[in-house]
């Protein structure tokens, strides 16, 4: 085991995360900024700009709605979980951009300044054709800007997780309200029928991924099983943990995370005592169980965390009889040390 910890890890794969994020951008607006000059030729660089930007920010918006529920379903995407922030902040940049050039095109020729022309030059609230769309898009960017402003660890410390955390679900009334400003927006003048059909599509896919993950982690907290003699559960086998990963069973109303690595099996609370992270979506690193958030690493048998970082999870003890994996009812204190156990 390696005593090089770092406060963040997987910094190679973040990085490689970030490059192709940023090429796919770059290749996306340049498609889509040749496509319309091509087709429209009518249409003004900046137009063609300015809708690139917007339907850029758009689907990312689709992507990170859906990358919660995607990993809930399938633990092959949690890398994408890991750089989500990432994403966050470039959406809201390149929201920022189609925003500042849509008032400088639309509301910058008079003599108002562009923000209060946006705010009084349309006040057709009861109309739908001609709703002041543009609104529902400035109160769609304040949302993303108190999330990208609260999102550095400073601000996740000061407001404390739970509030936080409330405070980020407010990416979905701003969904919601996006969604408005494209049909009530763009759509009312789009004769061509992909934007629509693209709209319809994200959200389906955005409300279908949701309600089956939800469905599943409320089957998953609803599950009950019997205890044996000795207090064990059977949870499941152990070739079904994915090496260096964990499961998640809920287990007396608590969830707990069942890590399997080189051979042996340890169990420990899910809940990261940093922030509350959920330690089961994270994998075991330099033999350390690092969490997906903020990268804390917690040795498994002990669920005291690795030096630098401070904090001490509730341990499990765990069995393994047959291939089949047996996790004790009652969490031992945090930092309790429990011999994993060995699959073979
Ligand atoms: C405009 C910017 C951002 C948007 C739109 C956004 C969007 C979201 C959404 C939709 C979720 C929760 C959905 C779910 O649980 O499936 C979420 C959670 C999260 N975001 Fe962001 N985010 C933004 C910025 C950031 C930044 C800059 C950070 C980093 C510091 C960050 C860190 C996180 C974390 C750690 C979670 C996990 C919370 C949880 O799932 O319980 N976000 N974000
Ligand atoms: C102050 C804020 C905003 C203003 C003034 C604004 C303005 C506009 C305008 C004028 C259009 C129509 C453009 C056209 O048809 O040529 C538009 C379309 C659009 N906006 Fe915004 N917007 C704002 C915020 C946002 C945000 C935050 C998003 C985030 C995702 C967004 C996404 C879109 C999309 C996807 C379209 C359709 C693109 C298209 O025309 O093909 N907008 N917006
Ligand atoms: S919640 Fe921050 S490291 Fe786990």
């Amino acid at each position: 085991m390696s005593l090089a910890y770092r406060a963040v890890s997987w910094n190679r794969q973040k990085r490689l995360y970030d490059i192709v994020l940023l090429v796919g951008l770059v290749l996306y607006l340049a498609v889509f900024i040749a496509a319309g000059l091509r087709w429209h030729p009518q249409a003004t660089i900046e137009t063609l700009i300015i809708r690139a930007l917007g339907t850029a920010a758009l689907l990312l918006l689709h992507l990170i709605l859906a990358i919660g529920p995607l990993c809930r379903l399938q633990p092959r995407f949690l890398p994408l979980l890991y750089n989500r922030r990432h994403l966050g902040v470039t959406m809201f940049l390149l929201a920022l951009g189609h925003a500042v050039l849509s008032l400088r095109h639309f509301h910058g020729a008079g003599n108002l300044n562009p923000l209060v022309s946006l705010l009084v030059s349309n006040t057709r609230y009861a109309s739908l054709s001609g709703f002041p769309f543009e609104i529902l898009g400035l109160l769609a960017l304040l949302i993303f800007f108190i999330l990208a402003a609260t999102s550095h660890d400073f601000w996740l410390a000061q407001l404390t997780a739970p509030v936080w955390k409330s405070l980020h679900m407010l990416i979905y009334p701003a969904y919601g309200v996006i969604v408005m400003h494209v049909t009530l927006g763009a759509l009312q003048a789009e004769t061509n029928p992909l934007l629509a059909v693209v709209m319809a599509a994200g959200m389906t896919v955005v409300l279908s991924l949701h309600v089956a993950a939800g469905r599943r982690e409320r089957k998953r907290d609803r599950e009950t099983r019997r205890a044996d003699a000795g207090g064990f559960v059977e949870v499941c086998g152990a070739g079904e943990i994915p090496e260096k990963r964990a499961l998640i069973f809920t287990i007396s109303g608590e969830r707990v995370a069942v890590f399997r690595y080189d051979g042996r099996i340890s169990a420990v609370s899910n809940v990261c005592p940093h922030q509350n992270g959920p330690l089961g979506e994270g994998r075991i690193v330099e033999g350390c169980l690092t969490c997906p958030w903020h990268g804390h690493r917690y040795f498994p048998d002990t669920g005291a965390a690795a030096p630098p970082f401070s904090g001490k999870v509730p341990t499990f003890v765990v069995r393994v009889r047959q291939g089949r994996v047996f996790i004790q009812t009652t969490p031992l204190a945090p930092g309790t040390r429990v011999a994993p156990a060995l699959i073979n």
